[in-house]
């Protein structure tokens, strides 16, 4: 998304039609297919069904905070450059949104309630560190999708072996977090600071440990 040549009354309505696409419908994709399309699903007992069910919720909230940070940074970043680069990252947020959401229908779970919530926070947490500087904010970046990664291993530890189609979507949800995190420090990210890597992991254990359940 680009905010040149908008007003600001324009670029409010733009990130409300973009948040209520995220929470609540379809935002746009990229042209890239669902990994696990073609994927023959897999017997799973009823207790194995519901805990990946979750960990694909917990995933799938997860991207909602992603595009929001996206969002509420292109909002306030300072270099037209720096949202460009940031562009197709956030498009691919989107599809990791849909693979997550679709594997949860296929699960038969649903969402996560508190996603309003949660884009509403992270939306704002973007925009704060786009206002710190373009440094910091691509810092940011850097340091979330390396803390998704490592989130993602975990899960991927912790599905069960035969759920191939749940493992697909992970493992190149995974390969494209590394990548955003590369291309975020190679626009500029800088190491942040100790303790805001610390408040970082302690809000990502409320956000999982909150969206299991709700
Ligand atoms: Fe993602
Ligand atoms: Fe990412």
């Amino acid at each position: 998304m680009t905010t040149r040549d908008y007003n600001p009354v324009d670029r409010v309505l733009i990130n409300l039609d973009q948040a209520v696409r995220t929470v609540f419908g379809h935002p746009q994709t990229t042209e890239r297919p669902n990994p696990a399309e073609g994927i023959a699903d897999t017997e799973l007992s009823e207790k194995e069904r519901k805990h990946v069910a979750r960990l694909m919720r917990i995933n799938h909230t997860g991207e909602v905070c992603a595009q929001a940070l996206y969002q509420g940074q292109a909002l306030t970043a300072r270099l037209p450059n720096v949202q460009r680069s940031m562009e197709r990252s956030a498009q691919e947020e989107n599809d990791h949104l849909d693979w997550c959401e679709t594997r949860i229908k296929e699960l038969g779970d649903r969402k996560s309630l508190l996603n309003p919530i949660w884009y509403a926070g992270s939306f704002t947490i973007g925009a704060i560190a786009g206002l710190a500087g373009d440094k910091w904010s691509l810092g940011f970046v850097v340091e979330t999708e390396r803390q998704v990664e490592n989130h993602l291993n975990e899960h991927l530890a912790e599905i069960p072996r035969n759920d191939q189609k749940t493992r697909a979507v992970l493992e190149e949800m995974k390969a494209d977090e590394m990548h955003h995190a590369d291309v975020a420090k190679a626009a500029g990210g800088t190491a942040l600071p100790g303790p805001v890597k610390f408040a970082m992991s302690l809000t990502s254990k409320v956000m999982t440990g909150s969206v299991y359940w709700i």
